[in-house]
């Protein structure tokens, strides 16, 4: 199975290598609240996922998924438009084989952003919080099985898994735009039903500032490549064991489009910064 993973990222990646006329160092994946940083880019090329060999499609969302190679901020970027999750039945591996692709083309910087539900009673839906460590309760790997040495090593050190400089950079572009950042650590569960309010007391007691669905299996992959990161989640909703309301999808996706203007400025003068 490893094998034949194996082998389809390297059709993918040779296919990618003729298709596209330079690749870019900065990747960036277009999450929830980020959707909009797409419309900014002025894309010379654009190849839907289903033309590109073994990416996956999908079924649910309005976009089935497209990569788009251009200029953004006077740099260099390519972008991933149409996301996967651990929920719609995928496996980790198979969720970032676009990345791990990507990666070995000459990718060397990820921006990635989610949409999250608030566990720190300090943060109030709106908030951006850059993801400054994570925990992974996902029940699968990417990295699970044979490992090849060229893509990275066995036991990834995540010691340092969210870039310190890429950080810094992104606090600098906040300061100048007078956006306050929160900071945090963000775990990811498989979903897709939302947390009780017992695993909501859980997920604040073991040390997470944010819970969402995503993220964390596309860092694993960018890290093992080798991969500068810099995470950043929207807080579309605030979860309080105590007092737990009912998480409305309609008021998360609110919350997200909301504060999409503001993030995608934050990365937009990042990305100058890079
Ligand atoms: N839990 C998990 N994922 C989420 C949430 C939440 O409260 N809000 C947005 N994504």
């Amino acid at each position: 199975m490893a094998e034949n993973y194996f082998e389809k990222v390297e059709e993918a990646r040779q296919f990618l290598e003729e298709a596209l006329p330079f690749v870019p160092e900065i990747l960036i994946v277009l999450g929830t609240g980020l959707s909009g940083l797409g419309e900014r880019i002025k894309a010379e090329v654009v190849i839907p996922y289903r033309e590109i060999p073994h990416f996956p499609i999908s079924t649910v969302e309005s976009h089935a998924g497209e990569l788009l190679v251009g200029e953004l901020s006077g740099q260099r970027v390519a972008a991933f438009r149409g996301r996967f999750h651990y929920y719609e039945g995928y496996s980790t591996r198979e969720i970032t084989l676009p990345l791990r692709v990507m990666s070995l083309l000459g990718a060397r910087i990820l921006i990635v952003s989610n949409a999250a539900g608030g566990l720190n009673l300090e943060f109030r839906p709106g908030d951006l919080m850059l993801i400054r460590d994570h925990i992974n309760l996902i029940p699968d790997n990417p990295l699970r099985g044979p490992n090849r040495e060229d893509w990275g090593p066995r036991f990834p050190d995540l010691s340092q898994a969210y870039s310190a400089r890429l950080r810094k950079l992104f606090l600098e572009a906040a300061r100048e735009l007078e956006e306050e950042i929160r900071e945090g650590v963000y775990v990811a569960v498989p979903g897709p039903s939302l947390e009780t309010p017992a695993e909501t007391r859980f997920l604040r007691l073991i040390g997470a500032d944010a819970v969402g669905m995503s993220t964390v299996p596309e860092v694993i992959v960018a890290v093992h490549a080798g991969m500068e990161v810099l995470g950043v989640s929207v807080i579309a909703n605030v979860n309080d064991p105590d007092n737990f309301q009912p998480i409305l999808l309609e008021e998360v996706i609110a919350q997200a489009q909301a504060a999409e203007a503001r993030l995608t400025r934050l990365i937009e003068r990042f990305i100058e910064k890079l």
